[in-house]
């Protein structure tokens, strides 16, 4: 499969985060209400490549009935593939929970237009490492790269950190094939964009420490990060929902990034409730929460994000979010009033839900304490 940009310069790239659709696929609400949001989307974006972030269906009986897996992911996927739209997938730390990884992947590659795969060597971390090129609208020459990255799973040894993180082995392999890549394109960095699920920790470096008059909306950092509630910085656009759960240890990727040039971007899933971004460094980062309805989510705030990239200006490409309500839908899956609140009216209820946990507790002085520690412990 060649991608290519279309005539008028431009690429269109529509993100998913965190499905994770399970096995009553064909009986379940919530794979219904994704669908609405996936096929909404494709009608109005048409996208020339559609990405799934991970964490995509439970591969929980894959060792018993591979068959059910494979309707599973082909009924995911049914909306993207039947338009023609080819759709890549990175690995989730889920996807490699028990342990059938080459299986998931395998699954998924057999699929025309569905892109997983393992382009690095087999001794190296993880299980679907590769990348795809965009080549010029005149099929040419390759101008742009778009590289797959396996985040993992849980570190092995949570006392180092909760998650795991992309490995040294993986950085170098990386590094090699990005010099490859400079070599290709004239001795210049290729333009490029990174797809993992799981983020780096940098993602905190686009939040900032709370306010006390914020606190009802700041968000608790995630792990190492647990002392300290966090808001966005400025900059930060879109919405911090939880502690971003990135690996408590800096492997060196984002200085990998740096150091390789021509990384505009990182798009990230795994945190259901997140779909802040801002640039750190002069990288741009992107989280994703979930389209789906199926795994812990905020109601109708899910989501999609269009990346569109131009080809003779790719540094300035541009995103923009759209939630399910905004294209005009209607959940069946959820509460009814999750279904009809609007998002500002979700964000007040949030808000009045801290100050009645506060008043029903031990009275609003016992709230304001207790906030006035959350706020100076996290020093
Ligand atoms: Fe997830
Ligand atoms: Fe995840």
């Amino acid at each position: 499969m060649k991608l290519k940009f279309n005539s008028d310069g431009k690429f269109k790239i529509l993100l998913f985060g965190d499905i994770h659709e399970y096995y009553d696929y064909e009986t379940s609400p919530n794979f219904k209400d994704m669908q609405k949001l996936m096929n909404a989307a494709l009608d109005e974006y048409k996208p020339d490549l559609c990405v799934l972030l991970g964490d995509n269906c439970s591969s929980e009986h894959i060792a018993d009935k591979p068959e059910d897996f494979k309707k599973m992911v082909e009924a995911l996927v049914k909306p993207i593939t039947s338009r023609g739209i080819p759709v890549a997938s990175v690995l989730g730390n889920h996807e490699h929970d028990y342990g059938h990884e080459d299986e998931v992947v395998a699954i998924y590659n057999s699929f025309e237009n569905v892109i997983m795969r393992n382009d690095a060597p087999a001794e190296i971390t993880g299980n679907a490492n590769f990348k795809e090129l965009i080549y010029s609208s005149d099929g040419e020459k390759p101008v742009f790269c778009l590289w797959f990255i396996d985040s993992n799973n849980c570190h092995e040894n949570r006392d180092i950190s909760h998650y795991d993180y992309v490995h040294t082995d993986q950085i170098e392999w990386f590094e090699k094939e990005c010099k490859k890549l400079k070599e290709m394109n004239g001795g210049k960095p290729m333009p490029s964009f990174i797809f993992q699920h799981t983020p780096v920790p940098e993602e905190y470096e686009l939040l900032r420490k709370a306010h006390f008059w914020e606190l009802p909306i700041a968000k608790r950092g995630f792990n190492s990060h647990s002392k300290t509630l966090y808001v966005g910085k400025k900059g930060t656009e879109g919405y911090v929902g939880e502690g971003p759960c990135s690996p408590d240890v800096n492997n060196g990727q984002f200085a990998s990034w740096k150091k390789v040039g021509g990384i505009l971007g990182a798009f990230f899933g795994h945190d259901h409730l997140n779909d802040f971004s801002g640039y750190h460094d002069g990288i741009f980062m992107a989280q994703h929460k979930t389209a789906g309805f199926r795994a812990y989510t905020d109601g109708c705030r899910t989501c999609v994000r269009l990346v569109t990239i131009d080809e003779k200006n790719p540094e300035k490409f541009t995103h923009e979010l759209k939630r399910f309500k905004e294209f005009g839908l209607k959940c069946e899956c959820l509460s009814p009033i999750f279904r009809t609140i609007s998002d500002r009216q979700s964000l007040l209820l949030h808000i009045a839900g801290y100050a009645a946990a506060g008043l029903a507790g031990a009275g609003t002085l016992t709230f304001a304490i207790i906030k006035l520690i959350e706020y100076f412990g996290g020093k």
